[in-house]
C-alpha cells in the first residue's frame, strides 16, 4: 500500500472499528507506516485491509519473529466476497518473505480464522476483586535490600524492554513485543500508565505496570478510585514480594483491584482472603507459517528423530517433509526426502508448536496422523501443552 492510500486506510478503521481519529495525524501515519496494510481496491477505491504488524513472541521461551495480524476489515457492500481470504493469501507469502515463522491475532470470532490455517489458544483473564483485600498484602515483609522507584511509563522504554527480553520471553510462552514502535506509539500505549520498579543493588529485578483510574460520581468526595495492574513480572520471589507489598500499600485508596495474569502464575495463592471475578479478554488465534524455522532451536528434553509431513492447505497446498531431531536439548530441523511418521496439515503443526492441545487431542481432530506409539511419545514429551501469556494489544 502507498503512502497516498493512508487516508483511505484510516477511513476504513474507523468505519470498521470507531474510534475518535479523524484525518490521519502525522502520529497516527507514522503508526501506519510502520507496519504493513495491505488493501483489496475496486475501481481504485480501498475496499478491504488487513494490517501486518512485526513483532517478536516468545515460543516455548525462544523468542521467534511473529507477523501480529491487525485491523482485519471489509466495508459491508463489500463482505462475504472472499476479499479477505485473498488479502490472507498474499499476508502469509509476505510473512515467508520477511521470514515470521509464526503468526498471531486476536479475533472478533475465532472460528472465522479456522479456515485461514489459525486455531483457537487460551482467552486471558482478567480478574477483580475488592480493595479492602489489598490489607492482606501487608503483612508480607519483604528483603529491605529490595528498593521500589515509582516511573512514568511513557519514560520507562528502555528498562522495560530490557526486563521484558531478559525475563519474560524465556519464561512466558506466547509473550510478544513489538522491536520498533514509533515515540509516539509508545506514549499513545503508555498513558496514563505508571510502571513500579523493584530493584536490588541497583539492578531491576520486578516490574509492575499499573493505572490507577477515577470513576467521576456526583459529588467530588464521592469519586471511587480503582487500581488496575496491566503487567507484573519478576525475576525472584524476593522481588515479587517487595511488588506485592507496594500494591498493598494502596489499601484505603481503591475501592476496586483488577488484575492481569498468567495463568499460571495462581493469583489466588497471592492474595489469598480474595474472591475474585474472573473476565476473559483477548481470543487469541494462533498459526505456523514456516514450520521449519518455527520448530528450530526449541526446547527437546530427550533426544531422539521424528520426520515429519506437513501439509500447509491455505498457503497453496505446500508441503514440507521435516526431519526432526534433538541437538545439545534444542530441536533441529532439516528437510528430509525420508518416510515420515506422521502427517500433519497446518492447524495440526500449529497446535503442536504452541501447545494449545495435547497431541491426542490434536489427532483426534484430525489435523495429525501419527504412524507409531514411538513417535507418538516423542511428540508428547517434546510438545507439552502451554497456555499463552500476552500483554500486547494490537
Ligand atoms: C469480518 C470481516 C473482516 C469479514 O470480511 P469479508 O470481506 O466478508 O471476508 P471474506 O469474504 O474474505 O471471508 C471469507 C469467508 O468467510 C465468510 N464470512 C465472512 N464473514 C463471516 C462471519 N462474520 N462469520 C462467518 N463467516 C464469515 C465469507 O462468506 C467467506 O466465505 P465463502 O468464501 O465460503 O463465501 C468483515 O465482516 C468486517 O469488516 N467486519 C467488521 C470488522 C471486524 O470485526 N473485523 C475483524 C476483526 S478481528
Amino acid at each position: 500500500m502507498e503512502e497516498d492510500d493512508l487516508e483511505s486506510v484510516s477511513r476504513l478503521h474507523r468505519y470498521a472499528f470507531g474510534g475518535t481519529r479523524d484525518a490521519p495525524s502525522e502520529d497516527w501515519t507514522s503508526w501506519l507506516k510502520g507496519n504493513e496494510t495491505f488493501g483489496l481496491f475496486e475501481d481504485e477505491v480501498l475496499v478491504s485491509g488487513v494490517t501486518l504488524r512485526p513483532l517478536v513472541q516468545s515460543i516455548r521461551g525462544v523468542p521467534k519473529a511473529m507477523g501480529g495480524i491487525s485491523a482485519v476489515a471489509s466495508y459491508p457492500e463489500n463482505r462475504r466476497r472472499g476479499h479477505i481470504r485473498e488479502l490472507f493469501r498474499v499476508v502469509f507469502e509476505r510473512m515467508h518473505e520477511r521470514c515470521m515463522p509464526v503468526s498471531m491475532l486476536s479475533a472478533f470470532k475465532r472460528s472465522y480464522y479456522r479456515q485461514f490455517g489459525y486455531v483457537p489458544a487460551n482467552t486471558s483473564p482478567f480478574a477483580k476483586t475488592s480493595g479492602n483485600h489489598l490489607q492482606s498484602l501487608l503483612s508480607i515483609r519483604p528483603n529491605p535490600a529490595i528498593t521500589i522507584e515509582r516511573v512514568s511509563m511513557a519514560d520507562a522504554r528502555e528498562l522495560y524492554m530490557d526486563f521484558v527480553r531478559a525475563v519474560c520471553i524465556p519464561r512466558y510462552h506466547g509473550f510478544a513485543y513489538a522491536p520498533s514502535v514509533s515515540d509516539w506509539e509508545w506514549k499513545d500505549r503508555a498513558k496514563d500508565a505508571v510502571l513500579a520498579v523493584a530493584r536490588r543493588d541497583g539492578r531491576p529485578v520486578g516490574i509492575v505496570k499499573y493505572r490507577i483510574n477515577v470513576r467521576r460520581l456526583e459529588l467530588p468526595g464521592e469519586d471511587e478510585q480503582s487500581l488496575q495492574i496491566l503487567e507484573m513480572y519478576w525475576s525472584d520471589l524476593e522481588a515479587r514480594d517487595a511488588l506485592l507489598r507496594f500494591i498493598g500499600q494502596h489499601t484505603g485508596q481503591v475501592r476496586e483491584v483488577s488484575l492481569y495474569m498468567p495463568l499460571n502464575e495462581h493469583l489466588e495463592l497471592l492474595f489469598p482472603d480474595a474472591e475474585w471475578q474472573m473476565k476473559t479478554w483477548q481470543a487469541w488465534c494462533v498459526r505456523v507459517i514456516d514450520a521449519q524455522r518455527s520448530l528450530m532451536g526449541l526446547p527437546a528434553e530427550q533426544s531422539g528423530r521424528i520426520v515429519m509431513s506437513i501439509t500447509d492447505e491455505s498457503c497453496g497446498d505446500s508441503k514440507s517433509v521435516l526431519e526432526v531431531s534433538e541437538r545439545d536439548g534444542r530441536l533441529d530441523v532439516q528437510s528430509t526426502e525420508s518416510e515420515p511418521d506422521c502427517h500433519l496439515v497446518s492447524a495440526g503443526i500449529s497446535a503442536l508448536v504452541y501447545g494449545t492441545m495435547a497431541i491426542d487431542e490434536i489427532e483426534h481432530m484430525g489435523w495429525a496422523r501419527i504412524g507409531t506409539d514411538a513417535a507418538r511419545k516423542l511428540l508428547r514429551i517434546w510438545f507439552p501443552r502451554r497456555s499463552i501469556h500476552n500483554a500486547l494489544e494490537f
